[in-house]
């Protein structure tokens, strides 16, 4: 669960109280947790200590115009790798069954593209009732996870199956809602920054690549269940947590460490590879000499991407990345037969477009038999669409 970013809907039920325990037990194991309280919950808990146990903002009101100015409800509600609704209310279950958005809870649930686990918690007779249950399948047929009720006595003075499940039981429902995405029990291997090629033991060529592309898509990898290799460049955004992270410096490296972490189901290079590295490198640092500036030879790098497509690891999915300034698509188009993958994916890395070292991205996916242009949008959501793409297809 390290790593995780759980968005946590309370409603507003007696077992709020047990949300609090549920939010020190899911960062206790590692993952983040982003509370969102109905207007019900706040008779029952109060944003405060919600806020403070979650160490985080706690969302509240739809029209909230700061919140839709610092982080949009579409954008809150995809940006986590699991949503979980605990307690969910009978009312709550009716309004996600009937796809209502007549608060933040309601509108970020029918906004999601990501999973959704329901911890349900209700009396007995209104989880017996006709309605309910109908409800209930049809959540079941939305793809919506559930974790309860338990039976037991209630807080209502009566016995049945209502009691919301236990903080530890919702965890172990987190737990196996990650261990059962569609890329369960598959490897995939991921490269990401920048390569560093020596000049002399103090200075190296570099390039602008942030490693925020590389790091959104292995955990959108993660996310689905997948092992998760991510052979990573000096970046300047942290590893995602939970893969096996190998650092490198240089092309060659890489190329190393990707060799030995084969083999794997599936491969993104979204590594920004120099092209060469400074084949007359000092083993001591140069000096600086009046008049006399050093010649740099430069000697071809391994190319990776076309080395493991050609190469007798394949995996079964190869995909690269095509950070060009014009001609877009056609230069990603050749690039993809000539370094032998499955798919390239092409974006536009002029300096006006903000994309190197930015947040968002606009990316066309190139394959043998057509290709698909994305509207622009965050880093994170085309790593998610992307990982979503790779689980479809393995
Ligand atoms: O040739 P170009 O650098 O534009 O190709 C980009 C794609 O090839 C990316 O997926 C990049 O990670 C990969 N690549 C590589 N090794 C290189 C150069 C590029 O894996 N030496």
């Amino acid at each position: 669960m390290r790593g995780k970013r759980i968005l946590l809907v309370i409603g507003g039920g007696i077992a709020a109280f047990k949300a609090l325990d549920l939010i020190r037990r899911l960062r206790e194991r590692g993952a983040s947790v982003t509370p969102v309280l109905t207007r019900a919950a706040e008779e029952f808990v109060t944003p405060l200590s919600v806020s403070a146990l979650a160490a985080n903002k706690v969302y509240r009101d739809l029209f909230d115009l700061t919140d839709e100015a610092e982080m949009g409800h579409i954008q809150l509600s995809r940006s986590a790798d699991l949503i979980v609704v605990a307690p969910a209310t009978a009312d709550l279950l009716a309004r996600m069954a009937q796809g209502r958005a007549d608060d933040l809870a309601s509108t970020l649930l029918l906004a999601t593209d990501t999973r959704v686990l329901v911890a349900p918690a209700m009396n007995v007779r209104m989880w017996n009732h006709p309605a309910t249950q109908r409800n209930l399948a049809v959540l079941r047929g939305d793809g919506v996870l559930f974790t309860g009720p338990n039976e037991g006595d209630m807080a209502c003075g009566e016995y049945g199956p209502g009691r919301m499940s236990e903080p530890l039981e919702i965890v172990a429902a987190v737990e196996a809602a990650f261990a059962a995405g569609p890329l369960a029990g598959r490897h995939v291997l991921v490269t990401s920054g920048p390569t560093h090629e020596p000049i002399d033991p103090v200075r190296y060529i570099a390039n602008r690549s942030s490693g925020a592309q590389g790091t959104a898509l292995a955990r959108a990898l993660l996310a689905l269940g997948a092992r998760v290799t991510f052979v990573t460049g000096p970046a300047t955004v942290p590893p995602p947590e939970g893969a096996h992270v190998v650092r490198v410096e240089t092309a060659s490296q890489m190329l190393a460490a990707v060799q030995a972490a084969l083999p794997a189901d599936a491969a993104v290079f979204a590594a920004a590879v120099a092209d060469w590295h400074v084949a007359n490198a000092s083993e001591s640092k140069m000096k600086k000499q009046a008049g006399n500036a050093p010649a740099l030879e430069f000697a071809e790098n391994p190319d990776i991407l076309a080395t493991i497509s050609k190469g007798p690891q394949r995996p079964a999915l190869v995909v690269g990345f095509a950070a060009e300034t014009d001609d877009v698509i056609a230069h990603a188009t050749a690039k993809l037969a000539r370094k032998g993958c499955d798919w390239i994916v092409a974006n536009d890395v002029s300096p006006a477009t903000g994309i190197m070292g930015g947040t968002e991205n606009a990316v066309t996916i190139i394959r043998q038999d057509g290709s698909d242009t994305w509207p622009r949008m965050t880093k994170d959501l085309v790593a998610r669409r992307l990982a979503e793409e790779i689980a479809k297809t393995l």
